[in-house]
């Protein structure tokens, strides 16, 4: 528990399901205001405002799509109605489609650009506008992936979401680091959520993705959360412009854990 979090508000965007519920989980353990955004899963936002709340921390859940300016600004708009202000920004939304490159529409390019690249732009251009009107050394975390490091065959345009989340987060915590604002992204390897479902309900799959992760177990949730919750805390207030993998060492080359190759 870090005690300089207690009161503070946190927006968490794509909080209806996933690593985004249960970061605002942990926010309303350690005392916070969380707005929980949902794209279409009202039913689940429900769910995570409930989590929050019996976490100890207050939430309302707010629909919108974080590819549009409106949807970005109701959530800020949320944030100072109901809360009264705004300390951490979680750009968490993502999503992903298998296609082979040569067969991946332009519609579904866009639509993993529009939710992966653009809605982290959006959120995170919100949030420093705020800060830098309130004068606050706000927290911007954006879930990136352990693919803004390692190529993805078939998920080329989430690849190359990732890889753009990693650039413009350094970049944003480069051109604000003096006025104290801080940006950092998480970079999730394999991690237990409603994402990986499908690949994870299949043995073979679930023991191929297991075989890369040197710490050999598919991630929990809450490493995830536990990661988020560090980076919005005043414990890492000298820390900008990084990734914090939380993979089980995935990106550290497994084929050559036992030393061979
Ligand atoms: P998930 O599929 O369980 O949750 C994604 C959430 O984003 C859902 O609540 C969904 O409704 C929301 N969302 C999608 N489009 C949206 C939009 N336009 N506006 C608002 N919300 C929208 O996925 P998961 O696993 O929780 O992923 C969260 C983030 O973590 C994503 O950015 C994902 O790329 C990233 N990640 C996840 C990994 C994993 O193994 N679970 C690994 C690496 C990265």
């Amino acid at each position: 528990m870090y005690t300089d979090l207690k009161g503070k508000i946190a927006v968490v965007t794509g909080g209806s399901k996933g690593l985004g519920a249960s970061m605002a989980e942990r926010f309303g353990a350690e005392g916070m205001s969380v707005v929980v955004n949902y794209h279409s899963d009202e039913e689940g936002a429900k769910k995570t405002k409930e989590l929050v709340e019996k976490a100890g921390g207050k939430a309302c859940a707010v629909k919108a799509d974080v590819g549009t300016e409106e949807g970005i600004k109701a959530l800020l708009d949320k944030a100072l109605e109901e809360f009264g202000g705004l300390d951490v920004w979680v750009n968490n939304a993502g999503v992903e489609n298998k296609a082979a490159t040569d067969e991946l529409s332009l519609e579904d390019w866009q639509k993993v650009i529009d939710t992966n690249l653009t809605g982290v732009f959006l959120g995170s251009q919100c949030a420093i506008r705020y800060f830098l009107e309130e004068e606050k050394q706000g927290s911007i975390i954006n879930m990136s992936s352990v693919h803004e490091k390692i190529p993805w065959p078939t998920f080329a345009h989430y690849a190359a979401s990732k890889g753009g989340v990693e650039l413009f987060t350094k970049t944003i915590a480069l051109e604000y680091a003096d006025r104290g604002i801080r940006a950092n992204c998480i970079g999730p390897g394999a991690i237990n959520t409603p994402i990986n479902k499908e690949k994870f309900d299949d043995p073979e799959q679930y023991e191929s993705t297991v075989s890369m992760i040197p710490m050999g177990r598919i991630g929990d949730p809450e490493d995830v959360a536990a990661a988020a919750a560090w980076l919005a805390s005043d414990q890492a207030r000298y820390v900008t412009g990084t990734t914090l993998f939380v993979d089980g060492g995935m990106t550290l080359y497994p084929s050559f854990q036992y030393g061979e190759g």
